[in-house]
């Protein structure tokens, strides 16, 4: 879309997309489809070394006016050398955001590839990394929970500099000297999750038409809560001081 997005071989031998950030500019690609509930995987190797500042996102949004936008979004938010990435994720539903969650790897992102996985179908939104499930977003509509339903998306990934927030909450700014900085993606997938399909990719574990996820999905999402889970926007009472917390952190979820 912009910037420096280039295809290259990487130093496995395989096509990937490289994407880089300099201090004139970020980059970008798109999907050329869009999809109104999909299953999205991407490998990605993020910026190794000093990344402090810079963000590399991977998210889907649809088109039209920011003030009632969907989005549901992955953003690894870079460190200073040797300190953990972060997974922020959130989603947006009729422009009403504010659902953060984040996450730290047990591994490191910048050595390898690990694939990243987003499934949007009519029930869940699941994120998942390597194939081990870190979020669900229930569709609790029906209790008055936002969630994104009616309208397409479109998949976008980028590079860009934040350095007034991203790390260590703006602490710690980008090193220009470092760059260019580059984040490579490879093996693209997308699926659709259509209502009217069954595609087990799509589902989250014991069948098309649970509402419940299935008993291994459970035990990843407790594993990830304890050991990865660093920021749950349901679990922020500061934020909440002039109300509830949003409906659906006192619903069922699992
Ligand atoms: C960076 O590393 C520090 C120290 O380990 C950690 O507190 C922080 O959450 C990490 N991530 C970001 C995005 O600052």
């Amino acid at each position: 879309m912009w910037g420096n997005a280039k295809v290259v071989t990487d130093s496995s031998g395989q096509q990937a997309i490289a994407l880089t950030l300099d201090q004139s500019t970020s980059s970008a690609f798109r999907s050329k489809k869009t999809c109104l509930f999909c299953r999205i995987d991407i490998e990605i190797k993020l910026v190794p070394g000093n990344s402090a500042g810079t963000v590399t996102t991977f998210y889907m949004i649809t088109e039209g006016a920011w003030e009632f936008h969907d989005e549901i979004d992955i953003e690894f938010l870079g460190n200073s050398t040797g300190d953990p990435y972060t997974m922020h994720t959130n989603m947006y539903a009729r422009g009403q955001g504010g659902r953060e969650k984040q996450y730290k790897f047990d591994f490191d992102p910048t050595q390898d590839y690990h694939k990243y996985t987003i499934i949007w179908n009519k029930d869940w939104i699941l994120f998942l990394v390597d194939d081990k499930l870190y979020r669900q977003i229930k569709n609790n509509q029906i209790y008055g929970a936002p969630y994104p339903y009616y309208y397409p998306m479109r998949v976008y990934a980028t590079i860009w500099d934040a350095e007034n927030w991203a790390t260590q909450g703006g602490r710690v700014k980008t090193d220009w000297s470092q760059a260019p900085f580059t984040a490579y993606f490879r093996n693209y997938r997308s699926i659709s999750c259509s209502p009217f399909g069954n595609d087990p990719l799509c589902v989250p574990g014991s069948g098309w038409f649970s509402q419940q996820l299935d008993d291994s999905r459970k035990q990843q999402l407790t594993q990830v809560d304890s050991n990865n889970k660093i920021y749950d926007y349901c679990q922020d009472p500061k934020r909440y001081k002039n109300g509830p917390p949003p409906k659906e952190c006192g619903l069922p979820s699992k």
